[in-house]
Formats: C-alpha cells, structure tokens, sequence
C-alpha cells in the first residue's frame, strides 16, 4: 500500500517515532521474530507481568465464567469468600439484543464483578456522537482496560497512552469522536473501547474473570458498531478477541500475532502493540505503523464528516 502523507501527517509520524525513510511492508510476514515476548512486549506499565494464565483467580463471584480456567492453583479455601460479595449482581439479561442505547445503560449499571466496588465510573468507549444508534464507524480500537486517568473522565484513552493512540489516529486520517474541532481531511470514523469497562485497582492486569464477565459487552459493541476492521492493542484485547479463532492464543507471543488479519465475528482484527508499551519502548514504534498500515490496507480511511 502505497501512502501519500501531507506534512502533517509526516510530523504526527515524526511525533509517534516513526522514520519516514521506508514504506512499510503491509504483507503478512509470519517469519519476522517478535522483538521482545509478549508479556513485556505489551503490559501496561503498571501491569508489567502476569498473563490470562498466570494471573491467580479472584475469589469474587462469577455468574458465567466463560474463559479457559487459569492454570494457577486456586485461592486457598481459607482466603475464599464464603458468600458474594456484598453488592455484585448477574449481568443483564439479553445483551445479545440490546440496542446501543440499552447497552450502555446495561455497561454503566453493570455490578457483576467486583470492579464496581471499586471504579469511579465505567468506561463505555468513546465515538463519534450518534442519537439512539451505534455511531457509523469504520474502525474499532480495543485496548486493554480503563486506567486511573480515563476511570475519572468516562472516557478511555485519555492519558499519556491515549495521546499517543491520537497520534496514531491522526497519521491514518483518523479523531476520535469527541474533540471539539474537526481537522481538515481527518474523519471522526473509529470507536475506541476496551476489553474491560471497569478500571482494575492500581492498574493490575484483567484477571480472566472479569475479561468474561465483560466480554458480552464487547462482543455487542462489534454487532453493533460493525466496524470494517478492529485493531487489538496489546495482549489482553488480543486474547481476548483471538480466543475462539487462535488456538491458545494464550501461549503466543504478541509479536506473532502481528502481521496477519485475522478474525473476530466475521470482522478482520490486526494486532499491535500497547500504546503504553510503545512510551517506553520507542524502536518498536516502527513495527507498530507497520501494523497501522497492514489495517488501513483493511480498511481504507473514508472521510466521514462530524
Ligand atoms: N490503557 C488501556 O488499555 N485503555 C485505556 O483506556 C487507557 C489505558
């Protein structure tokens, strides 16, 4: 795929790291090592280690665990609740036929993990504005789960991460939905959510529960929304959407995820690394508009107005 970038296009790039010198390559290169293994490759910066299975099950209650069961040995009985949690509740029922409107209402009262207890506000995801429907969107970005900073604001993506993930939209034509001013040529045209709605305390990595008991919301989301192509960022979106496609996806290395469209609910999903990864490690930054190019090449950016 060839790229006509403007100028400000090159300065978004020189801003995410980005050499200018070389088109990237957009074909799948299964042979191209991974850089760094996957969970140093993208854990947030407060969730360093840990992965789906290694991470030890919560003893909160969990009405329909729908993931593999972690490997880690279970919590001592001693250390295990003898009841739920004061203030926990099922999921709603029937979110597989919820309407937008319905299903943030389903996210933004949802008290099925213990998450609830604990978060500010939930995290729906954040889009152009659209009246009683799913906004028009061609893109969906998944990360992992709210942060401090975007479980004050509602909003994901909002601290120095998500300025990066602006700048990454921003070299592909691409605003989130709710700045004030359009730019010239760039589309409100991408949704940006994440796998869990609900900021885990002090950053610590999804735990295998949550993922399920939030997975239903995500799963609506893309029926909803129907985006042309979704981007995982990081590990836990990765697993989280590759679960049913990948065979233990769990075990792969994020790196070799990379570089190949796959697929969730019929809709192709591209793999990248963690915004919050990408901070703190800058040569990767190339890989990552490698993996940018590979999902426009998906999905060409049309310009919708705001
Ligand atoms: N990291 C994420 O994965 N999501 C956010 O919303 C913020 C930081």
């Amino acid at each position: 795929m060839s790229l006509d970038l403007d100028k400000r296009q090159r300065a978004m790039l020189r801003e995410m790291g980005v050499r200018l010198w070389q088109p990237p390559p957009v074909v799948a290169s299964p042979d191209v090592p991974p850089a760094i293994d996957s969970v140093a490759a993208d854990a947030h910066p407060a969730r360093a280690e840990g992965s789906f299975d290694a991470e030890p099950q919560r003893p909160t209650p969990a009405p329909a665990p729908a993931v593999r069961p972690p490997a880690a040995a279970p919590a001592p009985a001693a250390r295990m609740p003898a009841a739920p949690a004061p203030g926990l509740a099922p999921r709603p029922a029937g979110i597989e036929l919820m309407a937008w409107p319905a299903l943030q209402a389903a996210v933004a009262g949802c008290r099925a993990c213990a998450l609830c207890t604990s978060r500010k506000n939930t995290v729906f995801g954040v889009g152009p504005a659209a009246a009683d429907a799913a906004p028009a969107v061609d893109w969906l970005i998944v990360g992992e789960a709210p942060g401090e900073n975007e479980d004050i604001a509602g909003e994901p993506f909002v601290g120095q991460a998500g300025r990066l993930l602006d700048n990454m939209l921003l070299a592909m034509h691409l605003q989130r939905g709710n700045d004030d001013a359009t730019r010239a040529g760039v589309a409100r045209n991408v949704f940006i959510t994440n796998v869990l709605k609900c900021r885990p305390p002090a950053n610590r990595n999804p735990d295998p529960a949550e993922v399920a008991q939030c997975a239903p919301y995500l799963k609506r989301q893309v029926e909803l929304l129907q985006p042309k192509v979704i981007l995982a960022l990081g590990k836990f979106a990765a697993q989280s959407l590759l679960q049913d496609s990948v065979p233990d996806v769990q075990k792969i290395p994020l790196g070799k995820l990379r570089g190949q469209v796959h697929s969730y609910l019929g809709v192709p999903v591209v793999v990248s690394y963690h915004p919050a990864y990408l901070l703190r490690s800058l040569g990767d930054k190339a890989k990552a508009w490698d993996d940018l190019c590979l999902a426009m090449s998906v999905a060409p950016t049309v310009v919708r107005s705001a």
